[in-house]
């Protein structure tokens, strides 16, 4: 029997359970569209109420969440205010340029926070020559970064210097559930800091496909609007929400055993020439010095049926998930060391 792979390129490659399967299989489903899908009413109503927000919207990715949030948070020819390393900056196609008419305004974090000096800085007279700054984006946990938290009192004081500019705030929490469990801090309390939050259930939470977004109802009903013009609206999604509801009764405590594997993934990868940070969560990234070169550690790892990803000069990112288990972590250290080893010579 051949070894198995594994494959830590990220945590959206996992594949549903059997007991997933089997909840998509039972799911009773509607027209949502028509709002009479009653497995997506239900998983709306329970993020909504896990998030200490009046409404959710249940959206295909986590992209289009953060690109509906952009649209309802802001006029044509706003500034968005964005970390530089923020997934809506650098993985979402310019959607706030094209979707929203919006202008971004990077700015560097403090790995992955936005800062209220940044903020503050970011500001520009109330001219009329001037863009409005009218958005703020927060990313948590920020990718970028290696999953690291964004600690809460950092977003409740972000959130505060913004409110009391009339600044609104939305946060990327496409991870924040991981964050969540990490830290201690509630999904409400990180929720409480933003208008809209999105969240992902195809990361670690482990279902195939979906996220959501949540925030008071009038802002909810202009996102379903805007879902529906970007060709979101599906029929009956239930069979997907209910891999959701699934994960959310049956994923979330469990994260905390990927952050203990990553931590020891860490621990496994680092060497001479290779830094790898303490991760906060489930994301390892490796620093290789030169002459180490990382396409050819790539290449070795995947000869040796272990994947990881480049991710930025000189480094490679591991996540560990739901269908990497302790042994499948400890296979990965030795192979990475073995790789390591090759490249070298
Ligand atoms: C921080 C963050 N935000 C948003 C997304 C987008 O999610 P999706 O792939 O579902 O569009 C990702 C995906 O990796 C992400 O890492």
């Amino acid at each position: 029997m051949s070894t198995p792979v594994v494959d830590l390129r990220s945590d959206t490659v996992t594949r549903p359970t059997p007991a997933m399967r089997a909840a998509i299989a039972a799911a009773p489903v509607g027209d949502d569209v028509f709002g009479d899908d009653p497995t997506v009413l239900e998983l709306e109503r329970r993020c909504a109420a896990l998030a200490g927000k009046a409404a959710a919207l249940y959206v295909p990715s986590g992209t289009m969440g953060n690109q509906i949030a952009v649209r309802v948070l802001t006029s044509p020819g706003d500034e968005v205010l964005l970390e530089e390393q923020s997934h809506i900056f650098l993985y979402e196609q310019g959607g706030i340029a094209s979707t929203s008419g919006c202008l971004a305004h990077i700015v560097r974090g403090e790995r992955g926070a936005l800062t209220v000096e940044g903020f503050e800085a970011a500001l520009r007279p109330a001219d009329d020559h001037a863009a409005r700054l009218s958005l703020v984006c927060m990313e948590n946990t920020h990718n970028r970064a290696g999953g690291a938290i964004v600690p809460l009192a950092r977003m409740q004081a972000l959130a505060a210097a913004a409110r009391a500019r009339g600044v609104g705030l939305h946060l990327d929490g496409a991870r924040l559930w991981n964050a969540s469990v990490a830290s201690g801090a509630s999904i409400a309390q990180f929720a409480a800091c933003a208008d809209t939050t999105m969240m992902c259930f195809s990361k670690g939470l482990g279902a195939p496909v979906g996220s959501i977004l949540v925030g008071d109802e009038p802002v909810i009903r202009e996102a379903r609007r805007v879902r529906k013009r970007l060709g979101g609206g599906m029929r009956q999604a239930g069979i997907l929400a209910a891999a959701c509801l699934h994960a959310l009764d049956h994923h979330v405590e469990r994260l905390a055993e990927d952050h203990a594997r990553a931590r020891r993934l860490a621990a496994g990868m680092r060497a001479d020439g290779v830094a790898v940070e303490e991760p906060d969560t489930n994301i390892v990234i490796a620093t290789l010095a030169e002459p180490l070169d990382p396409a050819r550690v790539l290449a070795e790892l995947e000869a040796q049926g272990v994947r990881m990803v480049a991710f930025g000069a000189g480094r490679i990112r591991a996540i560990c998930h739901l269908d990497v288990d302790d042994a499948g972590v400890e296979r990965a250290a030795a192979v990475f060391a073995a790789a390591v080893a090759a490249a070298r010579s």
